[in-house]
């Protein structure tokens, strides 16, 4: 069976988009059934729509609304498609035990991360690898858990710093990466023997990976 994927993402979405895109093309064994924002108006719900993702939902937080409270109406409105898999595509908020830590759905969270955990955890992985002044960046798909960025680390993927990079240069490069790692990451939730995609997938050049993967 097709694992049910459920996306939350809070800004652009091209992560959404690439892995949603990857479903459809067969390369992931899977269906976006869902993709939900915290932030209304965001780029990732038009283009799930485009894309044909059967359920979009914006559920920004509540005036006076605590963390808790927050996560437990989250939980609720994911919990409502029974998903194999819930994939943090950025999604710009910190997570709470009663998300995370909800039977249904520990162990099922992934995220994606734009840095080499763990090093660089919270929202400015690139600018601090830059700051750091590594010669390999990256960024890593982990499970979720209640300690930010913290979970157990699943596929990694680096990419050079080069020497005139600045933060955006080296967050595009570090984004193509994502867009490969993130479909690879569920795909392997579904199938943890499944084939290399090594010569089948457009891995984007100079991107270094595991070649198991
Ligand atoms: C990605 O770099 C992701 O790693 C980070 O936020 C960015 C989201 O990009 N957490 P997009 O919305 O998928 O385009």
């Amino acid at each position: 069976m097709p694992l049910r994927i459920v996306v939350l993402a809070s800004g652009s979405g091209s992560n959404m988009v690439s892995l949603t895109k990857k479903c459809q093309a067969g390369l992931v064994d899977g269906s976006v059934v869902m993709v939900v924002t915290d932030k209304p108006g965001a780029p990732c719900i038009a283009k799930a729509q485009d894309l044909g993702v059967p359920v979009t939902l914006e559920l920004p937080v509540e005036p006076g609304e605590t963390r808790a409270d927050y996560d437990a109406r989250l939980r609720d409105a994911v919990a409502s498609e029974s998903p194999d898999v819930v994939v943090l595509a950025g999604f710009m908020r910190i997570l709470t035990p009663t998300f995370v830590d909800d039977p249904g759905l520990a162990g099922h969270i992934v995220n994606i991360h734009p840095a080499l955990l763990p090093s660089f955890k919270g929202a400015h992985g690139v600018r601090d690898s830059l700051a750091a002044g590594v010669k390999l960046a990256g960024c890593t798909t982990h499970l979720v858990t209640a300690e930010l960025d913290g979970g157990p680390i699943l596929l990694q993927a680096a990419v050079p710093v080069m020497p005139d990079d600045d933060q955006e240069t080296l967050a595009a490069r570090v984004l193509a990466a994502e867009h490969w790692l993130l479909p690879r990451t569920v795909h392997l939730q579904a199938d943890p023997h499944a084939p290399s995609w090594q010569g089948r997938d457009d891995i984007p050049d100079g991107v270094l990976w595991s070649p198991g993967f």
